[in-house]
This record gives structure tokens, C-alpha cells and sequence, in this order.
């Protein structure tokens, strides 16, 4: 069945075609191109590499209602940070039990909301929300997430989440116990944009002490959560990743019984969106003999905008010129702004590019991860506009 407000195209989608199509040349605004389909590739993907795992999209890394409901059909779970994050999946009729509520210092009305609608698995990592859990709800499962970061990864957030776990997890547990709270499962995150595909394996293998000594205090532990930072443009590293959590499933959780999740964002979305820009604007910076040094341009989106992956989530991002992609042309050194009036709102640097013109268009693969959700109008520029697209 077709989807209304959903562009279908025949096998590949052809972006210059869009560009044409959606006339972005006579348009001020740029242009958010979304491939749903993509999505679709990836959740085959993540299947086909690890089928025991069972994914639970991050909510926050792009909130868009058709990637929930794209999502949601192909039957993910969800990882909720909050109320309104909660409220969106349940309203596409997802089951509270394909919910995490992951973020482990929340509100207390939003930890009433997960009540209410009996969102169970919830996150901790200190005291005081157990504390918090026990009055508030004291039903829920409890999920002790430990810290166990990458070596390296895009954007680490053990500073901030995941208790120690060699002392603080038992301890943790054994607060739980003496609260009669239920702990049901163990959780960690390796960084989101994980670059050490080994990371995983260490971590589960911590996990695999903590489930025993869960075990120990009479928990029926039945849940391991391996969290996120899967990579969303780079199906090899991906494939290694997996290969090498599969194994360690294998060693440390070969009991069939224990779920597995996780929480991927990025994965299932950075690679289904195109952001396609017009340069309005163009300075030429010289030395003092005169000589060419660096061609500037100024584009209808940045860093306030969905650029904003660039400021929050450390990317970096890649020029593509789309009319004109004659590989002979020279290339000058080139530096790429955002259309408002601060000197933040800077792209990309050293990049090399053709001489280009007012009025050409910019092409940015993989903008779809931690991004739409984030954009603001800072300045009077408006948002990009968003076009769907989904293979017949
Ligand atoms: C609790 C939690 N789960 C999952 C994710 C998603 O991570 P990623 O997009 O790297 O898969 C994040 C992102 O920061 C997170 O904070």
C-alpha cells in the first residue's frame, strides 16, 4: 500500500533527478532528501548479521514520525529517553514491552508516564534513582547499566552515564534486593559511533559477571542490552562488529532463553538522507602577492541547522557537487559556511573543490543520524524541507 506523502521511484533513487524534479536551483530553501528504503536495507542487514540481537532504535537520533513508523512495521523495539519520546512510539501502536526507557536520570512525571503505560525495562546506574524507582515504580525491571567505553568512538558517553563494574554494579543490585525491587538485566553503551569493533566483546564479557551475580542474589536475569554505536555508512565495519559480538553471544550467552537487545541509532538512519544545498553566496580570500588562497561559500543550510551534526555529534561531512562532478576541472582549497551571521556556523575546512558558482548545488550523503531533531531557524534561515522517497 502507498503511503500518502511518499515518493516512489523504480529500483535506485536517482538524486540528480530530485534536484531537477523539486527545482531546488529556483529555491532559497534546501532540501532534505529521505530514503526510507534505506532504511528498510539496513534492518535487513542488522538481521542478517545478528540475527539473535534484537534492535531497539535510539528515538533521539531522528525522531521523524515516518522513520518510527517505517521502523515500527518491520517490527524494532524502541530505546525511549523520555516522556514525549515514549508517547511517540506508543501512539503508533508499538507495545509497551518493545520499550526500553534507556535514559538512566530521568523526571520523576516521566518515570509516572512509563507506569502508567507499563514501559517495564528501565535503565539505572546510581542510588538515588533507585531510590526513585522505588517510589515512583517499584514494578518496573530494573536494567544496571555498567560503563564500558571504545577505545575510540565519535562521541563517548561513559563521562556522563554507566556505573563502575567491578564495585558499583553489585552493589547496585544489592541495593535493588534489599529495596525488593527486580532486576532483570544488565545494559552498557560503548560510545556512540563505536570505532573499535572489539569493544563489545570486553563489555559483554563484564556483562556475563554481572548476570551471575544477579544470579546469585535470585534475580531471573533475562536480559542483556549491548546498547548502540553502530556505524551508519559503512556496512564492512559494521559486518566486522557483528562477527565479533556473534562470537562473544556465543561464548558468554549461549542460553537461548536470555534476550538480547540493543540500541542502535545512527545505523538504521545516517545513510538514508541527502542534504542538498544552493551556495548563495561566495567570497575569494588571497594572499598579500594576490594569489588565490581559499574559495568560500555560503550555503542555505548550517550548523544551526541539520549542519548541527557537525557542532554535536562531531561529524564530518562530505561536499558532493552535483552539477557539475567533471572530475578534470582544477580544485581549489575551499571552505564551506552555514547562511547565518556567526562565525560558528562554519561547515567544513580544506576541503577541495572546484571553482564553483552562486546558484550551484551541494550534495551531503549520510545526514540522516542526529540531525533532524536537533535543527533550529536560528537567524530567520528555515529549516530544510523534507522529501520521502521508498522503492516500489
Ligand atoms: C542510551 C543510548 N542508547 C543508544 C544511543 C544510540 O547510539 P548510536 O546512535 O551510536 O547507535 C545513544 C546515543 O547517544 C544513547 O545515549
Amino acid at each position: 500500500m502507498e503511503t500518502k506523502g511518499i515518493n516512489y521511484y523504480e529500483k535506485v533513487l536517482d538524486i540528480r533527478r530530485v534536484i531537477d524534479e523539486a527545482r531546488v536551483q529556483d529555491s532559497d530553501e534546501a532540501l532534505n532528501i529521505c530514503d526510507l528504503s534505506t532504511v528498510e536495507r539496513m534492518f535487513q542487514l542488522w538481521q542478517q548479521n545478528m540475527p539473535r540481537v534484537k534492535p531497539f532504535y535510539a528515538v533521539k537520533c531522528n525522531d521523524d514520525p515516518l522513520i518510527l513508523q517505517t521502523l515500527a512495521k518491520l517490527g524494532a523495539g524502541f530505546d525511549c529517553a523520555s516522556k514525549n519520546e515514549m508517547k511517540q512510539v506508543l501512539d503508533l501502536d508499538v507495545e509497551p514491552e518493545r520499550i526500553i526507557f534507556a535514559n538512566p536520570c530521568r523526571p520523576i512525571s516521566h518515570l509516572e508516564y512509563a507506569k502508567k503505560n507499563q514501559v517495564l525495562k528501565c535503565a539505572v546506574d546510581n542510588e538515588f534513582e533507585i531510590y526513585k524507582l522505588h517510589k515512583h515504580f517499584p514494578n518496573s525491571n530494573l536494567i544496571v547499566r555498567f560503563k564500558s567505553e571504545a577505545k575510540k568512538a565519535q562521541c563517548p558517553l561513559g563521562d556522563k552515564f554507566g556505573c563502575d563494574a567491578d564495585i558499583d554494579a553489585s552493589a547496585l543490585m544489592l541495593l535493588a534486593k534489599s529495596l525488593n525491587l527486580t532486576v532483570t538485566g544488565i545494559s552498557f553503551h560503548v560510545g556512540s559511533g563505536c570505532m573499535e569493533s572489539q569493544a563489545y566483546e570486553r563489555a559483554i564479557r563484564k556483562a556475563k559477571n554481572l548476570f551471575k551475580f544477579g544470579e546469585l542474589l535470585g534475580y531471573d536475569m533475562n536480559l542483556l542490552d549491548i546498547g548502540g554505536g553502530f556505524p551508519g555508512s559503512n556496512d564492512e565495519q559494521f559486518e566486522k562488529i557483528a562477527e565479533s559480538i556473534n562470537k562473544a553471544v556465543q561464548r558468554y550467552f549461549p542460553d537461548e532463553r536470555i534476550k538480547i537487545i540493543s540500541e542502535p541509532g545512527r545505523f538504521f538512519v545516517a545513510a538514508a538522507y541527502t542534504l542538498v544545498c544552493k551556495i548563495h553566496a561566495k567570497r575569494e580570500v588571497r594572499d598579500e602577492a594576490g594569489k588565490l588562497d581559499t574559495v568560500m561559500y555560503y550555503l542555505n543550510d548550517g550548523v544551526y541547522g541539520l549542519f548541527n551534526c557537525v557542532l554535536y555529534d562531531h561529524q564530518q561531512v562530505t561536499a558532493q557537487h552535483y552539477l557539475n562532478d567533471d572530475s578534470s576541472l582544477p580544485t581549489f582549497k575551499s571552505l564551506i559556511w552555514g547562511p547565518s551571521c556567526d562565525a560558528l556556523d562554519k561547515i567544513s575546512e580544506n576541503v577541495s573543490l572546484p571553482n564553483l558558482n552562486r546558484g550551484d548545488i551541494l550534495g551531503f550523503p549520510n545526514m540522516g543520524a542526529y540531525t533532524v531533531p536537533i535543527a533550529s531557524a536560528f537567524n530567520g534561515f528555515p529549516l530544510a524541507r523534507t522529501l520521502y522517497f521508498k522503492a516500489k
